[in-house]
């Protein structure tokens, strides 16, 4: 149990000294929440959301999974979605992904992981749809590295799809939504300039017209 009780005393020196620094900011941090920001993320231990961004509690709402995948009937991101785009108003949806993905890998090979595999097969779907362009790379670390990029993108579509999404751009909701990705290797983020900030930026099909 030791290692637990180390938990609660990393917490409470972590809390007197946030208010040594700031002696209201617990108490103000209390009455609500506004942050600018929703990270979509890996739950990869290594890549701490607000950590990365630099930011305190209270400035980014945050979903992970594993794989920074958006499914469409996946309720809890959709709630998460919701409630950030309508409630919070957050103004920057950010799917962040990160080189040496174990989810990516494991979707990328053909072994049976057991029902893990049913929530990778959307990564398998994404390798599908760009195999042209990942045969191409010769390393397999290089085309391991490409699909973490591509499966970025095709969840920033995917965020894009939503009607959540494009009911806030109809209603003239200032929301972008950002592809990123984290190096494990130097601690620094990617643009990978995928970013779409309307209706405009969505492929006909998914248009949610009316
Ligand atoms: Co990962």
């Amino acid at each position: 149990m030791s290692e637990l009780e180390d938990l609660f005393d990393n917490n409470r020196a972590w809390a007197e000294s946030m208010q040594r620094m700031e002696p209201t900011f617990f108490q103000d941090l209390s009455k609500g929440q506004s942050p600018a920001y929703l990270w979509i993320g890996c739950a990869d231990s290594r890549v701490p959301a607000s950590q990365v961004i630099g930011l305190q509690p209270g400035e980014v709402f945050v979903h992970r999974n594993v794989a920074n995948l958006v499914v469409h009937t996946d309720l809890n991101l959709l709630s998460v979605l919701q409630y950030a785009v309508d409630v919070l108003q957050v103004r920057h949806v950010l799917v962040v992904g990160h080189y040496g993905c174990g989810g990516v890998r494991a979707a990328y090979g053909n072994a049976d992981n057991g029902l893990i595999d049913n929530w990778l097969r959307h990564i398998k779907e994404v390798q599908y749809r760009h195999r042209a362009q990942l045969e191409t790379i010769v390393d397999k670390e290089q085309r391991l590295a490409t699909l973490c990029e591509l499966n970025v993108q095709s969840q920033v579509a995917n965020v894009c799809h939503t009607s959540i999404v494009q009911h806030a751009w109809r209603r003239d909701q200032r929301l972008s939504v950002h592809g990123w990705i984290y190096n494990l290797q130097d601690g620094l983020l990617k643009d990978l300039g995928c970013t779409v900030e309307s209706a405009a930026g969505v492929a006909d099909a998914f248009r949610v017209v009316n």
